[in-house]
């Protein structure tokens, strides 16, 4: 079963194709990506009509890519995936669309995949895939929530935040900082050269006795900092404030996961979405799992943001486990939230 995956959910361009053939992991044949960045750069984040025009010149030439690196034909392609949602509307809706025209032009079905279940299972493609059951820290710029996942399709939440996602609280802190988007890795490449300790910032519901999160206090904190720096702010300053920001939003997502590990008993962690790639993250969760005996599995490095790959793969994935259905009503359905 080969199966063609199309991300657009928000800035970025994913086209992926997989083999689903027999009951393993889905092997990936080829992926092709390009990354808006650098035409929202100018506006200091993504502008939704610019990411929907951009899509629409990408999805194809990429499609030809990816067949052409796997050496398959279109024809050949079983099942079109897509991004339902969440993400921008207009973005989705052009992912639904090329999906949907590919899909009728062939005769063959489609099937709309959930944004966060590629992210959810994009370790899956790495050199050390993880087993059921697990516990997922799911960290991207609109979503932070702990999972327990026992299989495909059988999530139980855990926790959540309750105002910003993680990557949200990086990226927000980091146009504080004066940084350009994407503020998350910006803020994390300046945090190398600060002192965490220079500025003692909240950690918020670290002690609430539950697995949910909270961001938006620590972006006021990081705000009021910034403003009692002032505009002539030195270089040193902003990457202390750039670290201590980064201690606290790792030091909150380690110690909730390690929460979850306890409160579940389970000994695999998977850590997945953007903020995934953080170093110090990595890092600090290697450390605390290795004394724990938790193996900790992330993606590779290139599948940690958005791609097409975790798309075909959760479609292929979902079909194989008998949790979807694909289907011939080219209704190109999305859901923005
Ligand atoms: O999963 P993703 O690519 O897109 C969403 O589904 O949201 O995540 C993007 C988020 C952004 O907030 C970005 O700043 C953050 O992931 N991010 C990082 C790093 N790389 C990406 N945050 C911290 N450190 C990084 N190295
Ligand atoms: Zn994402």
């Amino acid at each position: 079963m080969l199966v063609l995956g199309i991300e657009s959910s928000c800035d970025e361009t994913g086209v992926a194709l997989v083999d689903a053939d027999g009951p393993g992991v889905p092997r990936l044949l080829a992926h092709a990506l390009h990354s808006q960045i650098e035409m929202h750069q100018a506006y200091g984040g993504v502008v939704p009509e610019l990411a929907s025009r951009d899509h629409i010149r990408r999805v194809l030439p990429l499609a030809r890519q990816v067949l052409a690196d796997s050496g398959r034909a279109l024809a050949q392609v079983d099942v079109v995936a897509y991004t339902r949602g969440p993400g921008l509307a207009g973005a989705l809706l052009v992912g639904a669309g090329a999906a949907c025209a590919l899909a009728a032009a062939l005769g063959r079905p489609v099937l709309g995949v959930h944004h966060l279940e590629g992210h959810l299972l994009s370790p899956f493609l790495s050199a050390d895939p993880p087993e059921f059951p697990f516990v997922a820290l799911l960290v991207s710029g609109g979503h932070t929530q702990l999972m327990r996942v026992d299989g495909v399709g059988r999530y139980e939440l855990l926790g959540e935040t309750i105002d910003d996602a993680a990557g949200e609280a990086f990226d927000k802190s980091a146009k504080l900082l004066g940084l350009g988007y994407p503020g998350g890795p910006q803020l994390a490449r300046m945090a190398e050269f600060g002192d965490a300790t220079a500025f003692d910032l909240p950690r918020p519901l670290l002690h609430s006795g539950t697995l949910d999160f909270s961001f938006a206090g620590l972006k006021t904190a990081v705000w009021t900092q910034a403003r009692k720096l002032g505009t002539e702010v030195c270089e040193q300053d902003r990457a202390n404030l750039a670290a201590a920001t980064q201690a606290a939003i790792v030091e909150v997502l380690l110690k909730k996961s390690l929460k979850a590990l306890q409160s579940t008993g389970l000994k695999r962690l998977v850590v997945a979405g953007g903020v995934g790639a953080n170093r110090a993250l990595r890092e600090q969760l290697n450390t605390a799992c290795a004394r724990r005996g938790v193996r900790v599995h992330y993606p590779e490095l290139s599948l940690c943001t958005d791609n097409g790959a975790m798309i075909a793969l959760a479609a292929a994935m979902r079909l194989q486990a008998g949790r979807a259905e694909a289907r011939r009503d080219y209704a190109f359905d999305v859901k923005p939230r």
